[in-house]
């Protein structure tokens, strides 16, 4: 009988291997995204995003992010500053989208490639708020209801 190695993965998941296994992914996400009560309405709202332009252009990133073979070369910081202009972006609101996004490569994906674009997506958030917020962000005693804490999730992913 063969035996089970330590690192066997009896889910059947895969690690995140290429372009359309991206694609599949941010599809996903993005139709969660958009329908989360939380943080939908940025999409649906306030930029009013056709999630078939933001697909291609999104997959780009992070097809240059995990695999640097795409060539993103447009300025990601600068929709997330209009957004929050029109529409102040939370630190819940980034907790959100992590939580969201482990959720859902974790059910697609399995491997390094995958805990690489969790970690990556956690820490661009992280450095989106930070530079968006400004020194002045509310911090840990003025969470609102549904807070989902960055730091639990820096503590639940093993990077
Ligand atoms: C609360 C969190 C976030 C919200 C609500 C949000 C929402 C949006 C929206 C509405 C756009 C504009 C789409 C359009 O063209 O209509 C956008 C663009 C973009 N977002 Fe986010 N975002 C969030 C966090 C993030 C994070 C953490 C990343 C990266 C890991 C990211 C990556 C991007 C990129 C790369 C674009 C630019 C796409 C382009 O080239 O035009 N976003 N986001």
């Amino acid at each position: 009988m063969a035996p089970f190695a330590e690192d066997n993965d009896l889910s059947g998941r895969s690690d995140i291997s290429g372009r359309s296994d991206l694609a599949v992914v941010l599809r996903r996400f993005y139709e969660a995204a958009f329908a989360d009560r939380q943080i939908g309405p940025f999409f649906t709202e306030i930029a009013g995003t056709d999630i078939e332009v933001h697909l291609p252009r999104i997959t780009d990133f992070w097809e240059r992010a995990l695999f640097r073979t795409a060539g993103y070369r447009r300025d990601a910081f600068a929709p997330h500053a209009a957004l929050h202009a029109a529409r102040p972006m939370t630190a819940e609101d980034f907790g959100r989208w992590v939580q969201l996004w482990h959720a859902t490569i974790d059910g697609l994906h399995r491997g390094p490639h995958a805990e690489r674009a969790k970690a990556q997506g956690e820490r661009i958030a992280s450095a989106l708020h930070r530079r968006l917020a400004g020194p002045d962000a509310p911090t840990e005693g003025e969470r609102g209801p549904g807070f989902v804490p960055l730091a639990a999730l820096t503590l639940r992913s093993p990077s």
